[in-house]
């Protein structure tokens, strides 16, 4: 971070929240909250709020928050320096120099010729389509794929040469240097040997959501291996952060995403008139993803593959779309592999007709699931019905657990009361939010991990990027536990007096979260004075980080305010949060552990929990 911490705070207090937001949204004052229609999702009731108090803005649908430097960069796209530029000449205040200056510029400059050559480099490879050379790429993608010139020039499609560095000399050429050309990740500078990433394949030039060509894709054109070739990450290419085809669909006039899973998917589900559909680049799905089409989107029909591994990429996105506030539905495309083969085939009329049969994405899950057990066996139609319960308990709201309940009795002929008896019991055990992986499509029973984090990459080549996961990630923490902790947090966030009889029972170190642990610690170290905006600033520009604590920070901002509570609730509600999050420590102690006395006094201290209360004096 360039300027100083109470140049920060300076300027950020000198900046209402509700004045600034207010310039860019309409906000109605509710209770302690003022309210209005979210600038960063589409949406038609306002789930957006901003706490005067916490001086924070979060967003119930999208899941947005942050303080007013980081509004600002949400809705300016500004970085962290621009956006105090910005606050600080509004509130007349002179930021002195910053501290070690010129990092950053450096760092967008970098960003600003990555584009630049990328521009280049794409319009190099589309001019090739119309070399004698390229003839071979352009036939590939009319006479084999059926592109029209039409698409052809929309996706910008294009050709790299057999030359091994015909790239590299164009770029030199253009006056690129060696480094810029070598970040760019197109080609490769070793020493004295200089080889272009993509050579001899027909190119898909990857862009933002603005239309910023960040990246490519080259396919080959016969059935070589690898079959396409991506760039590799850079500063401007973050594969997890990005969906082909998206520059497009959020122009589409479509109430719903088409969610598919290749390049070709998407170029010839457009060239149908289906301008809604994205694909991820290569990698699962993931919550990124999810919040990018939440963006523009409530509803996603998943498309991927027929095949296992498609199958598996729809049971993986489901509930990552869920978590995200997305409706999900699962449209089927049998007898075909993918959307591309489908349209060929049978047209876009029969496509249209198979959107409007999609359906329910849970209801999907579960016929996957019935697949594995022979029901003409009660052992085993018995485990299916558990199966199904378990599944059940993702629904955190009752009266959507009750649908659900009523219409997969109702789908997979279940009797009602006892399905509902089985989830109960379980909601009453472990509580609501488990979710259970079903992407092996083996009735395998992942408890209390949530299937976003235990994705791995559908390609090698994805696998080993910075999101791919597999292997090198921390262990995941389960949404459960997640859940629980920012539950607990937000009770003491907004009553840090609260605290001290919270850290009576719990250490912040316990938290298994890592940035509850770190606003656990900031309450702790100051129980009088906690300040929700100033802790987001010292998030710096970890959305990530940003995001999660601001859900914490709102979590009351709806609903109840705690300074209206009588003690006896208070009471209740605050013990029950330290209970969730003591148990969750004892399951995981139990968990690991292998010796049976250990075990038993585990147990007990778990049972002791049950009478677990807090006294507020
Ligand atoms: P598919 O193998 O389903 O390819 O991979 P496709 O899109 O149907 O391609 P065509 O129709 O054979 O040309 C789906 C996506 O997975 C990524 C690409 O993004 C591809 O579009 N992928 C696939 C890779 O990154 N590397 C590979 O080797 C294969
Ligand atoms: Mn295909």
């Amino acid at each position: 971070m360039r300027y100083d911490e109470s140049t920060i705070e300076k300027v950020r207090e000198a900046n209402d929240i509700v004045d600034v937001v207010g310039q860019y949204v309409r906000l109605t004052k509710k209770g302690a909250n003022y309210f209005g229609l979210c600038p960063f999702h589409g949406e038609k009731t306002a789930s957006f709020s901003v706490s005067p108090r916490k001086q924070i803005y979060y967003c119930f649908g999208c899941g947005a928050g942050g303080n007013v430097i980081s509004f600002l960069m949400e809705y300016e796209n500004y970085s962290f320096q621009e956006s105090l530029k910005a606050l600080a000449d509004r509130a007349h205040i002179d930021l002195p120099e910053p501290k070690d200056g010129g990092e950053d510029r450096g760092a967008r400059e970098l960003k600003r010729q990555l584009l630049d050559i990328h521009k280049d480099a794409a319009m190099y490879y589309y001019r090739q389509l119309q070399t004698p050379e390229g003839a071979a790429g352009y036939r590939y993608f009319s006479g084999q794929r059926r592109l029209s010139d039409a698409t052809i020039t929309h996706f910008g499609l294009g050709f790299a040469p057999k030359a091994s560095d015909a790239l590299y000399r164009f770029l030199k050429d253009k006056g690129w240097s060696d480094e810029i050309i070598s970040a760019s990740g197109l080609v490769t500078i070793q020493e004295t040997k200089i080889h272009d990433k993509f050579w001899n394949r027909v190119m898909f030039p990857i862009m933002d959501t603005n239309s910023r060509v960040i990246g490519f894709g080259g396919r080959v054109m016969g059935d070589g291996v690898p079959k396409y070739l991506n760039s590799p990450e850079t500063l401007i290419f973050d594969k997890s952060a990005h969906l082909y085809g998206l520059n497009f669909a959020r122009k589409s006039r479509r109430k719903y995403m088409l969610l598919c899973e290749g390049y070709m998917d998407v170029i010839a589900l457009h060239q149908a008139g289906f301008t809604n559909a994205v694909a991820s680049l290569g990698t699962a799905f993931n919550e990124k993803h999810a919040r990018l089409l939440k963006r523009y989107t409530d509803l996603v029909i998943l498309t991927q593959d027929s095949d296992d591994a498609g199958v598996n990429a729809k049971l993986r996105a489901y509930p990552i779309l869920y978590d995200a506030g997305i409706q999900t539905k699962v449209l089927d495309m049998s007898p075909y592999k993918d959307p591309d083969e489908f349209i060929r085939a049978e047209g876009p009329d029969a496509y249209e007709t198979r959107i409007r049969q999609a359906k329910n994405a849970f209801i999907y899950m579960i016929e996957v699931l019935k697949k594995h057990y022979d029901l003409s066996d009660p052992a085993e139609k018995t485990a299916f019905y558990n199966g199904v319960a378990d599944r059940l308990c993702m629904f955190r709201e009752p009266l959507e657990r009750g649908n659900y309940i009523d219409s997969v009795s109702h789908e997979f002929m279940i009797p009602k009361d006892e399905l509902k008896a089985l989830v109960d019991r379980r909601i009453e055990e472990k509580g609501a939010g488990i979710r259970y992986d079903d992407t092996n499509r083996r009735p395998r029973v992942i408890e209390g991990q949530s299937l976003q984090t235990s994705g791995t990459a559908a390609y090698p080549e994805a696998r080993s990027g910075r999101n791919g996961a597999a292997g090198t990630a921390k262990k995941p923490v389960p949404l459960s536990v997640q859940q629980n902790e920012k539950l607990l947090l937000s009770w003491i966030c907004e009553r840090p007096d609260l605290g001290r009889y919270v850290f009576q029972h719990i250490r912040p170190e316990d938290l298994q979260t890592e940035i509850y642990r770190e606003i656990a610690a900031d309450v702790r170290e100051h129980p009088n004075h906690f300040d929700a905006a100033s802790f987001l600033d010292r998030c710096g520009e970890d959305d990530e980080k940003r995001k999660a604590a601001a859900a914490v920070f709102a979590e009351f901002g709806n609903g109840a305010s705690l300074d209206d509570m009588s003690r006896m609730d208070l009471e209740k509600g605050l013990s029950e949060a330290v209970r969730h999050v003591l148990r969750a420590g004892i399951d995981e102690k139990i968990a690991s552990c292998s010796d049976a006395s250990e075990l038993g006094r585990l147990q007990q201290s778990k049972n002791e929990l049950r009478s677990f209360k807090i006294t507020i004096t």
